[in-house]
């Protein structure tokens, strides 16, 4: 006899990627931010602890709403902040779907969409993007018990939009509520933000941890109409931010001069980065993120990643039955980006 139930024993479980704690590596493999974080996010740390951490926090973080909801240009009762955007993933997928239900995923993706459908007992149906990273117009089809569809845009690992208006039509085509997670959309041409008011199946999530350098913290939150708010918020854990991390993020999302001084640097290093690979015979796909996903011609991925783990540089290895693997760097310093080049062009 189990004492478990069937869909927890049946699952392998989400498995992030290596966090080695001691810094002896390069690491370039979780899309986090090489630069340190507004220096007002400490400042508001510091008073936060001077306030004392006695009292549970705000269970709706409204300092965050408000100052987020100032400069996204959206009242505060539009979002819901969450213990990073997974947390607000796994409250919008316990929110929509239910046991048996059905969650539709775009593949290759965000590999956790996935397992959150499994904890709920739910089932979930990828839909396979087109080798330039396109939408089939089957993403769009109605389905039998259909309750939510997650559309990371950016992608990972492409690091490729779907355009806003595309993602309007998708939504409007769509009998049930879609998620467009933009946890990479600061580093993009273009975002979904503005489609929420459009539509009241869109919500938009968010992260601080990688175009605020904040992903140690964790904090994150999504953006939808009144209605789906006020149905996503029974669904959250009463303090599911906590009262450092409140702080932190509103000091984070106020210093919008960091923010952008940041994503030119970002986009610099990238561009030298998928530069770098090109010339160095790989293929790199396009990126509007911070990372590139990219594969040799002739060089196995895995062999790339394992060699390059000897030599103290972490990137990830994806593997995606059904479709193939490859190699997501992450966009880090000059410095760093340069080393990884230096080892990748003595092994190919
Ligand atoms: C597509 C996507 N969404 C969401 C997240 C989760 O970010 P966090 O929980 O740190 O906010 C990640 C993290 O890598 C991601 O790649």
């Amino acid at each position: 006899m189990s004492f478990f139930r069937p869909q927890i024993e049946a699952m392998t479980g989400y498995v992030p990627g290596e966090q080695p704690q001691g810094g002896e590596f390069i690491k370039l493999n979780t899309n986090e931010n090489p630069y340190p974080p507004s220096p007002a996010v400490a400042k508001a740390i510091e008073e936060a602890l001077r306030r004392g951490l006695q009292k549970y926090p705000d269970p709706l973080a409204n300092v965050f709403r408000r100052r987020a909801a100032e400069i996204l240009g959206v009242a505060p009762d539009w979002i819901v902040a969450g213990n990073g955007s997974d947390d607000i993933l796994t409250i919008v997928t316990r929110t929509f779907v239910g046991e048996g239900q059905l969650l539709r995923l775009p593949y290759p993706s965000y590999v956790l969409y996935k397992t959150l459908a499994q904890l709920q007992g739910a089932r979930s149906e990828e839909v396979h993007f087109r080798r330039n990273w396109s939408l089939p117009e089957e993403f769009a089809a109605t389905a039998k018990d259909l309750r939510l569809v997650f559309l990371a845009n950016p992608n990972s690992p492409s690091g490729t939009v779907v355009s806003p208006q595309q993602v309007l039509e998708l939504a409007e085509r769509l009998p049930c509520p879609l998620l467009v997670d933009e946890a990479y959309a600061d580093f993009a041409e273009v975002n979904c933000l503005d489609l929420v008011a459009r539509s009241e199946k869109i919500m938009v999530s968010r992260t601080l941890s990688k175009s605020y350098a904040l992903a140690g913290l964790r904090f994150g939150y999504v953006v939808a109409q009144p209605p789906l708010i006020e149905q996503l918020l029974k669904v959250k854990d009463s303090y599911n931010c906590d009262a450092l991390s409140i702080a932190a993020a509103t000091a984070a999302i106020g210093d919008q001069a960091w923010r952008t001084e940041n994503r030119v640097k970002i986009l610099a290093t990238r561009q030298r980065l998928a530069a770098g690979l090109r010339e160095l015979g790989f293929a790199a796909v396009d990126s509007q993120a911070n990372f590139v996903w990219t594969t040799h011609p002739h060089r196995p991925a895995k062999t790339l990643y394992e060699e390059l783990k000897r030599r103290g540089i972490l990137v990830r290895y994806m593997d995606y039955p059904g479709w193939g693997d490859g190699l997501r760097i992450s966009v880090g310093a000059n410095a760093q980006i340069d080393a990884c080049l230096e080892q990748l062009r003595q092994m190919v």
